[in-house]
């Protein structure tokens, strides 16, 4: 088989330098070997792993070739978090199955009537900010996001299980993110419970407190629908899921509930803040975005509708951006070819590992003039196709929050915008490398912002 261009550096030096830089090698091979190369990074002896990022193959591989790849398990370090159960653990016709299911409480009127409550979130988390205050925007944004999982996805109202469930979760998404607790994952010789004091043994117990509380929570909310069916009013996903029926008309059983709540706090829960804490790095690098955007949504009624701040151009515009120059996730989820594919004038034999590389494809200059320029008109001036602009992934894995997190971001950078005015607590102008947080990028160092002002502004939410 005759393969793409590729670096000539053993295949340990590919991975080692794909692990310590992963932006950096990209961009580098992209520069020598164009929008198709080939790497080496699964070992010696190990398939090609081929990254793409022209739109044409990009759409082929998510298109018309879909049926000849099958997908990795590289979700499956996952699994002691997500549960069997976890859409991500799926695959073919099952996979598709559980899409169906839960895409209808993500999308359209049950997620928009959720806007108001993001907006009140945004303002409690942030009430205790006063002028002065320097802002660690990652940890900010994660506390926002977190509460927004909690209360928008998990329907929590205030009270005990809501503060007890972030402080476990916390404690969770902490140690998962650290080095070198997280390595136990990836490892499962590892996963040895040696008591609580043992990392594994410590990771267990405190799944076990999480999991007590989300099925008290389960039971409580499935008594209540059937006593109360006016409950299922409530505009929370979780309550959409309780009443959610497959083909069959089967329900969603206990374990399968509380394995998606996980998949979606997983997935949904630090991208989210990532792409926030982009947006507000950006804005304050560049003022004149800033101005620009401050303007759009000072010209907005009194106290604006949720939907009408999430339709301002500018605003759709900015969060547009901020997850093209860095995107979340670099690349789309791997796919090995299982049938010989033709592709990009490449003959793919069972084995290969096709990768549609996002990063690389937010900054082909054909498309993107000036890729690394934060520009938000660029969205406002040309129209993208999904397979030049894919912060979201797509084909049959594409993200199923992304219209929850586009929205989530607009009216969480909205409301904060309306309540306060920041200054850079770094000095501005340099160019960013973004840093590894768990399975996402975000900026470098602890970005923080200082609060200038408080704004008289109304904020954006009503009540
Ligand atoms: C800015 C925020 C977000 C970004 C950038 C993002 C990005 C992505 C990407 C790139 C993928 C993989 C797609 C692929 O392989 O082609 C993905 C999958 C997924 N995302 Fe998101 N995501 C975000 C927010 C969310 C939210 C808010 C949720 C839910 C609450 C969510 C739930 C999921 C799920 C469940 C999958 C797996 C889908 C499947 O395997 O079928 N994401 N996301």
């Amino acid at each position: 088989m005759k393969l793409p261009a590729g670096p000539k550096l053993s295949s340990l030096l590919q991975t080692l330098r794909i692990i310590a830089d992963p932006t950096g090698f990209l961009e580098a091979c992209a520069a020598q070997y164009g929008d198709t190369f080939t790497l080496r990074v699964l070992g010696i002896n190990s398939p090609p792993v081929v990254f793409f990022s022209d739109p044409d193959a990009i759409q082929a591989i998510f298109t018309t070739l879909a049926d000849q790849f099958e997908f990795g398990k590289v979700t499956h370090v996952f699994r002691p978090l997500t549960g069997d159960l976890s859409l991500i653990m799926q695959d073919g016709a099952r996979h598709q199955k559980q899409r169906q299911l839960l895409m209808p409480a993500l999308h359209g009127e049950s997620l928009y009537r959720c806007g108001n409550l993001i907006c009140r979130i945004t303002q409690t988390q942030t009430a205790n900010w006063s002028t002065d205050a320097l802002v660690p925007v990652q940890d900010a944004m994660l506390d926002i996001s977190l509460e927004v999982i909690l209360q928008v996805v998990f329907g929590l109202q205030p009270g005990e299980r809501l503060l007890r469930l972030k402080s476990l979760l916390h404690t969770l998404l902490e140690r998962v993110n650290s080095p070198l607790y997280s390595v136990q994952f990836f490892l499962p010789p590892l996963q040895q419970d040696l008591g609580k004091n043992s990392p594994w043994g410590g990771f267990l117990r405190l799944r076990q407190q999480i999991d007590q509380l989300l099925y008290a929570e389960i039971a409580e909310r499935r008594h209540l629908i059937t006593r109360e069916p006016t409950q299922t009013e409530r505009t929370d996903i979780l309550s959409m899921l309780l009443t959610a029926r497959d083909a069959a008309g089967e329900p969603l059983s206990d374990q399968e509930l509380r394995d998606q709540l996980m998949t979606l706090l997983l997935l949904g829960h630090e991208t989210t803040a990532s792409g926030l804490t982009w947006a507000l790095y950006w804005l304050h690098q560049n003022p004149e975005t800033l101005t620009k955007l401050r303007a759009e949504l000072d010209e907005l009624s009194h106290q604006p509708e949720p939907m009408q701040v999430a339709q301002q151009p500018y605003l759709n515009a900015v969060c547009k951006e901020a997850l093209r120059v860095y995107p979340i996730a670099l690349i789309s989820q791997p796919r090995k070819v299982k049938q010989t594919v033709s592709l990009a004038g490449y003959e793919f034999e069972p084995g290969a590992i096709l990768i549609p590389c996002i990063y690389l494809a937010h900054r082909r200059s054909p498309t993107y003039p000036e890729a690394t320029r934060f520009h938000p008109e660029r969205f406002l001036t040309s129209k993208l196709s999904q397979y030049e602009y894919l912060p979201f992934g797509g084909g049959s894995r594409s993200c199923i929050g992304a219209a929850l997190a586009m929205f989530e971001m607009k009216l969480i950078l909205a409301t904060l915008l309306n309540r306060f005015e920041f200054r850079l607590q770094q000095p501005s102008g340099q160019m960013a490398r973004p840093a590894r947080r768990g399975i996402t990028f975000v900026p470098p160092g602890r970005f923080q912002l200082r609060v200038t002002q408080l704004r008289s502004t109304a904020p954006v939410a009503v009540g």
